[in-house]
């Protein structure tokens, strides 16, 4: 559709999406001020959206970007994410033992169910303390997803009135979690001790970091979880204690803490906002981390070329590093990088980032006006990469995104190995100033998830067609009902 919409208008062009008015620009020279923040801040301006997620944002607020990502960063850096990884194993070994048990799994419901696993169990690590069931947690916060995008009518029975109902039900439950409470308590002394400052505030979670990374690296190398946590804990509190407190005691690096501080930015910290922060980083990152399951996992189950490399690769892994998956080891895997690009590539999970300009915006030969909404959308950008397309717009699609009738042709992992042929456009993620803070850690997850399948099966889609046959295909794949079963067949 947007591929179709280039051709007849050039760079620039007006679209309707949800209800809203948004002006689609692929002049990267245009976008460079607002992806910088420069002349327009972050805004999605769905109703739905905006009603569920509830937020007058913080990110445009001057000087709370910088300090928010700075510790958001540090919450996921590589020594963090090494220690994840037990978690995010076991997790997905009980997913995978279901899917054995039955020699096949259906891709898009079990990719939603792994997505929403991985962002309440491991990613926000949402402890349910009261007995409250944790199942029946997550089918709400399934009902909370499926109303974000969905159409801005309140009537019984639909997606936004299930979700309204289910926002409440979260963060009442949330609320009554003693970790938020405690959590968000100790937050608001901390804050108030030190000034207020998001700067001042965020070096203070980064020095103690400091501490605590050299004791995460240990924990990443022998990756043996919880007991290690506290160990470290209780080390850290040593060490703060033997430099005769002067290191100012505040909230570790954490999803939260970075949220808690950005919301105290807005008004003045509520107990609520400890809830709503955990909300938000569900709609961050719970069905982005599913399209990128799905996504991925059906261009591998089309292409047994790929598959057959990839195992090769991890032949090779397993006789070098042996059986156990660590961070480290995921390190080691060049092809399987270059695969999972070529699918974020081909078919992204993200369909890029909206700006609301507070200036004008010239571009192709237009004024957009301050005030109008402006996308660079994922895909289009990716059908115009410098190296992959040689400008022809006389195709209806070109063939490096031609999955449909060009499929071998266009989903290519190799092109990433060498410089003539790597791609320079890679918008999934975003870019700049605002770029997903998540990457490394969607990577690492999808990573874990593959070399546990390919080293023991080959993946087959029993409806060879699905994707052709979607029901939708924007903003994400909807597969028809029945279509979406994968294989597993012993290798
Ligand atoms: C495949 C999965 C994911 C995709 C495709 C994705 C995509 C994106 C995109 C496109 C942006 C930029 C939005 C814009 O420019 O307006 C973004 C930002 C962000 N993402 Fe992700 N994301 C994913 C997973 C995650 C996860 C797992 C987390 C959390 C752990 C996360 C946290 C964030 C945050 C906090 C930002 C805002 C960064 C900022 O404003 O500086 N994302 N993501």
């Amino acid at each position: 559709m947007f591929w179709d919409r280039y051709r007849r208008y050039g760079r620039v062009f007006r679209t309707m999406m949800l209800g809203s008015r948004i002006w689609v620009v692929t002049d990267l020279d245009a976008l460079r001020g607002p992806l910088r923040d420069q002349g327009a801040y972050l805004e999605v301006p769905f109703p739905t959206f905006q009603r569920l997620v509830s937020a007058e944002s913080f990110l445009n607020r001057p000087g709370v970007h910088g300090p928010w990502r700075k510790i958001l960063s540090a919450t996921l850096a590589p020594p963090r994410l090494a220690a994840m990884v037990p978690r995010i194993t076991q997790l997905m070994k009980s997913h995978l033992s279901k899917w054995e048990a039955q020699g096949q799994v259906a891709i898009f419901r079990a990719a939603r169910v792994m997505g929403v696993d991985l962002a309440v169990d491991v990613i926000l690590d949402i402890k349910l303390s009261d007995g409250t069931d944790r199942v029946w947690v997550k089918s709400q916060v399934e009902n909370y997803l499926d109303g974000l995008y969905g159409l801005p009518i309140n009537l019984p029975g639909s997606t936004l009135a299930k979700a309204l109902v289910a926002r409440e039900k979260l963060v009442e439950v949330f609320l009554r979690q003693p970790d938020v409470a405690a959590t968000q308590a100790q937050f608001v002394k901390e804050w108030e001790a030190i000034g207020k400052s998001p700067a001042a505030y965020a070096a203070a979670v980064l020095d103690q970091h400091a501490v605590s990374s050299s004791t995460g690296e240990k924990a990443a190398a022998s990756a043996s979880g919880e007991m290690e946590e506290q160990q470290q804990q209780q080390q850290q509190q040593q060490q703060q204690e033997a430099a005769g407190g002067s290191r100012p005691s505040v909230l570790p690096p954490s999803i939260m803490t970075a949220q808690l501080m950005g919301r105290a930015m807005l008004k003045p910290s509520e107990l609520e906002d400890g809830a709503m922060s955990l909300l938000h980083m569900l709609v961050a990152s719970a069905d982005t981390t599913r399209f990128a399951l799905f996504n991925s996992w059906t261009l591998l189950a089309m292409c047994p070329r790929v598959q057959d490399k990839l195992y090769e690769e991890q032949q090779k892994v397993v006789a070098e590093y042996g059986e156990e998956l660590s961070y480290a080891v995921t390190c080691h895997m060049p092809y399987l990088d270059a695969t999972l690009k070529e699918c974020m590539r081909l078919l992204p999970a993200s369909a890029g980032g909206i700006r609301k300009l507070t200036a004008d915006m010239k571009v192709g030969g237009y004024t957009v006006p301050s005030g109008e909404y402006v996308w660079y959308h994922a895909g289009l950008l990716h059908y115009l990469d410098p190296v992959c397309w040689d400008g022809n717009t006389a195709v209806d699609v070109p063939p490096h995104m031609d999955w449909q009738n060009n499929f071998e042709g266009a989903f290519r992992p190799e092109r990433w190995l060498s410089e003539e042929t790597r791609p320079r456009y890679m918008f999934t993620f975003g870019t700049s100033a605002h770029l997903c803070i998540g990457m490394n850690l969607v990577y690492l997850e999808l990573k874990l998830m593959l070399c546990m399948v390919l080293r023991k099966y080959r993946l087959r889609l029993k409806t060879p067609d699905m994707l052709v046959r979607c029901e939708r295909l924007f903003p994400f794949f909807l597969p028809a009902k029945g279509t979406d079963t994968v294989l597993l067949e012993p290798r």
